[in-house]
């Protein structure tokens, strides 16, 4: 075992401001391994309901929002905002906009996280779904997003680089959207300061409908385009190429962010909304296919004269498998907003299925692989501790993210199907219990998938733990395999 020297970068001298990104990347390993293992957990509480313990603070109806929440705000928008401080800064060279603001940024999501969660384990909801917080979390974290929008404008206002990278505007597109999505459906009328208890602004099918609109959207701008921007940034860089067609990334952005803001009535179809409406939004859905296959053809194809590198990187080809699913994830989305498929999908473990397929597939692998190219840099290491330990947990969490997604599927369809069973007298030849049966093994399969994924996740902090002290192993490398990150300006386009 060596211990890696730390390495000079010409970065240096624009003096960037990484020490909240360095923040950011602990923040997020932590926030990650926490929200998995509370994905662990409601997924053995589906298996073996005895884990609820028969207590409120530990029951699955609390636990849900909690895992949703801190897997999506506090693991992928601690990533979110890590990359977006890293790449602004590198793309513009110039160093972040607003002195300490960066750090209110940080610590003030930090401090939404654990307000959100407190809330959610002692019983304090407005029972939307990836909404849940009540008014005094929200409007906290209306201050934060506004000063994180503000600092990310002010970093490209005082640019030296006259382009602005495509990667920009994704990050810009998520955190104006969010601020949008956010306030509008937030609107409502606090009703006691003691029990932090509020009333929609919204009623009825309007009510829905914004919580659809908001819903769909948090997939489309916070799932989606703030992740599409590190695959913008990040894969160029760690393949040595620049993005296969800078063109259609362009064409990429307008036509994704266009087309998202109809889609989210998909979520509503057979309800009282309006027949007009779901058609409207099964319409876009499926109109969504193209952007969102033609920037997974721009991700892959700027592998293009580089392909050997996934044999020899393994980061790389965590980046490259994550747009892959994401290519899986944005075929099955249209196919499901058809009204005839989300019949049978709807309510159903097809849709938990295809949640993670986008979730663990697309957002944690690209997280992932943002993790590892981002630490040695910050860190100044040579390079990681161990890519092997990185290969390691390329196989390992790809194993249960297939087990995961596979066993909802058949779980998802076969639930589906038992419902609309019907006998020859036309009476349901299940009941509703006959269904939950049939699931079980499905359940334990999904929880193996879960605990393996989460194994996974602890083998990366482990690495990266090891690369932030500055160890390297002694290991063989992969033929070939990078010494050191690549960094300095994308060459993208340029
Ligand atoms: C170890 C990894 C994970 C496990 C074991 C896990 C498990 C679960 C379980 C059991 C549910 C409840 C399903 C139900 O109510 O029937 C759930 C819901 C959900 N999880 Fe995960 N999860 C994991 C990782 C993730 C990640 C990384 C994300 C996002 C980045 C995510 C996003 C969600 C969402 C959005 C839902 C709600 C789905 C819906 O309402 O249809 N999960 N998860
Ligand atoms: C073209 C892209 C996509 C389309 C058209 C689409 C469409 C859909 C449809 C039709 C549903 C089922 C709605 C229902 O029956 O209630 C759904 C659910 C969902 N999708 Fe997608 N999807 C897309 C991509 C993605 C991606 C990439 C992710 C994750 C990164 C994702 C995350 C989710 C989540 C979290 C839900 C569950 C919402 C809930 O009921 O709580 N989707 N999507």
């Amino acid at each position: 075992m060596a211990n890696a020297p730390a390495v000079p970068t010409a970065d240096d001298d624009v003096g960037y401001m990484d020490g909240v990104i360095r923040a950011g990347a602990i923040a997020s390993t932590f926030w990650g391994v926490v929200g998995f293992t509370v994905g662990l957990v409601i997924a053995l509480q589906l298996a073996f309901p005895v884990l609820n313990f028969d207590l409120p603070w530990t029951n699955f109806g609390r636990l849900r929002p909690l895992h949703t929440s801190a897997v999506i705000f506090a693991f992928g928008g601690n990533i979110l905002i890590m990359t977006s401080f890293h790449v602004v800064q590198r793309t513009c060279k110039a160093r972040l906009a607003g002195g300490l603001a960066p750090w209110f940024v940080f610590w003030g999501y930090q401090l939404f996280i654990v307000l959100a969660a407190t809330g959610y384990v002692l019983g304090i909801t407005q029972s939307k779904e990836y909404a849940e917080p009540e008014w005094y979390v929200d409007l906290w974290l209306t201050i934060v997003w506004v000063v994180y929008l503000l600092v990310f404008l002010g970093t490209i206002w005082k640019r030296k680089e006259p382009h602005i990278y495509v990667a920009n505007w994704f990050y810009l597109a998520f955190i104006i959207t969010i601020a949008m999505l956010h306030i509008v459906n937030n609107l409502s009328l606090p009703v006691s300061l003691a029990g932090a208890k509020s009333y929609s602004a919204f009623a009825g099918v309007q009510d829905a409908l914004t919580q659809w609109w908001y819903g769909h959207n948090a997939v489309g701008f916070f799932l989606t385009a703030g992740f599409l921007a590190i695959m913008y940034y990040y894969i160029p860089k760690r393949a040595e190429r620049p993005v296969y067609s800078y063109r259609l990334s362009i064409i990429h952005f307008w036509a994704l962010i266009f087309l998202y803001i109809w889609a989210g009535p998909h979520h509503l179809h057979y309800t009282a909304l309006p027949d007009w409406a779901q058609t409207l939004g099964m319409t876009f859905s499926i109109m969504l296919w193209m952007p969102s296959w033609g920037g997974m053809i721009n991700g892959l194809m700027t592998l293009s004269g580089a392909w050997d590198k996934l044999r020899t990187d393994p980061v790389l080809r965590m980046l490259v498998t994550s747009v892959a699913f994401y290519g899986m994830s944005t075929f099955e989305g249209p196919v499901m907003s058809i009204k005839a498929v989300n019949g049978l999908s709807h309510y159903t473990d097809w849709t938990v299925g295809h949640v993670h397929s986008g979730a663990l597939g697309w957002v944690g692998m690209v997280s992932f692989g943002a993790l590892y190219c981002v630490v040695p840099i910050l860190w100044n290491r040579e390079r990681l501790y161990s890519l092997r330990l990185v290969g390691w947990h390329f196989w390992i969490s790809t194993i249960g993210i297939v087990l995961y997604i596979t066993s909802m599927w058949v779980s998802g369809i076969l639930q589906g199907l038992m419902w609309r069973a019907y006998d020859t007298l036309g009476f349901l030849e299940y009941s509703f219990v006959e269904t939950v049966e049939a699931m079980h093994p499905f359940y334990v399969i999904r929880a193996l998938g879960g605990a393996v994924f989460v194994a996974g996740s602890l083998v990366m902090a482990y690495n990266l733990y090891r690369t932030m002290r500055g160890d390297l192993r002694d290991e063989a490398p992969f033929v070939g395999a990078p010494v050191r990150a690549p960094q300095g300006a994308v060459a993208a386009g340029e």
